[in-house]
């Protein structure tokens, strides 16, 4: 028998903008479905560098979304709103949330939940949303990504990378990956890059240019990087931000732009509206979770920390040491 959620619970909010340490236990309501939303107890929730950002004061929650950290869960369903017909109480689900995954309970469109994979432990379902609505949403619809296309990913190792790798190489690309060591590289040759740059000793310019250029770019690095992408890419290339570790402000000759047909675009998946993150939603179910059916994607996974220990997991993750994504287990 399934129990009726109760009225508290236990999360980790942000004390203050700062470092890992603002990441403290505490006692909040347990949020109430509204229409057409569902209540997941959270087994696991994916830490994300946006968690790390958020916490850090410099990327702010929608503001109807909770104020906890936390962009996805897996767990099952506790209770749904008015209105809901795709879920049952006990359903599990994997689900993209606005915020508020570091807490035993959270709420989301119903229609932003996908089915656990069959056979997928809870743990790994977790890391699912985050990465696959980012990579899906940027490789494949704005990017463009064709079978046959060389494909090049920065942050090869991360949680994004590792995911981009798998979906590019499942769609018949040839994938490209950097990353910042030797391990990391192996790591994304074994995940299917035809090629892993070490980026600490070679130049993913002049790799690029000797394959004939990249025809995309996924770059999360931004800074130094936005005028080696121009010159990495093919004529008619595209290049997609998704952040800007390095920086967002560069000075670029866009005249090389304009000559070779380049496009440069990017997204931010958190503030797009509900029903945009319901259609990658319905796209995945359609055409990414049969390739998770079949093998031919994975999360990978670095490490695992109690829910209470998200101090340690954001440390982890700012490290940069990881490979994969980082979970926090709830319950
Ligand atoms: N636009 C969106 O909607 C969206 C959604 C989710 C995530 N993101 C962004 O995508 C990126 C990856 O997210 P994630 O959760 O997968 O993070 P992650 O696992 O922590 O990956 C970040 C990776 O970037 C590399 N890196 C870190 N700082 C760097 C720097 N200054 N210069 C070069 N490389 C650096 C590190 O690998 P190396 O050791 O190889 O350098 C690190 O593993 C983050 O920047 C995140 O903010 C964007």
């Amino acid at each position: 028998m399934t129990l009726p959620p109760p009225h508290v619970m236990q999360a980790m909010e942000i004390s203050a903008p700062g470092g890992p340490e603002v990441l403290k236990p505490v006692q909040v309501t347990v949020p109430v479905p509204g229409h057409g939303q569902i209540l997941i107890r959270v087994a696991y929730a994916g830490v994300n560098r946006p968690d790390a950002l958020q916490r850090a004061g410099l990327y702010a929650p929608p503001p109807t979304a909770s104020p906890l950290p936390g962009l996805e869960a897996a767990g099952h369903v506790a209770a749904v709103g008015p209105g809901v017909t795709r879920w049952q109480v006990g359903d599990a689900v994997c689900a993209l949330l606005p915020g508020g995954g570091y807490a035993e309970y959270a709420i989301c469109p119903e229609d932003h939940a996908l089915p656990v994979p069959e056979g997928m432990a809870l743990r790994e379902a977790a890391c699912l949303p985050e990465t696959c609505f980012t990579v899906w949403s940027n490789v494949v619809l704005r990017g463009g990504l064709k079978a046959g296309e060389r494909f090049l990913v920065h942050g090869g190792s991360s949680g994004i990378g590792t995911t981009a790798i798998q979906l590019a190489r499942a769609l018949g690309a040839r994938v490209f990956a950097t990353a910042g060591s030797d391990d990391k590289c192996k790591a994304c040759l074994d995940l299917g890059a035809e090629r892993a740059i070490n980026y600490r000793s070679e130049d993913f310019v002049a790799l690029m240019k000797a394959e004939g250029g990249a025809n995309l770019i996924l770059d999360m690095v931004g800074g130094s990087y936005l005028p080696r992408n121009v010159k990495a890419l093919a004529d008619d290339g595209r290049l997609v931000q998704i952040a800007f570790l390095q920086g967002p402000k560069v000075e670029l000759n866009f005249a090389e732009v304009m000559t070779r047909r380049l496009t440069i675009t990017g997204s931010t998946l958190r503030p797009q509206s509900d029903l945009a993150k319901a259609r990658y939603a319905r796209d995945l179910a359609e055409q990414v979770w049969p390739l998770i059916a079949k093998g031919a994607l994975r999360p990978v996974m670095d490490s695992e920390f109690p829910l209470t220990e998200a101090p340690a997991a954001h440390a982890r993750m700012e490290s940069s040491g990881h490979i994969g994504k980082i979970v926090l287990k709830v319950a």
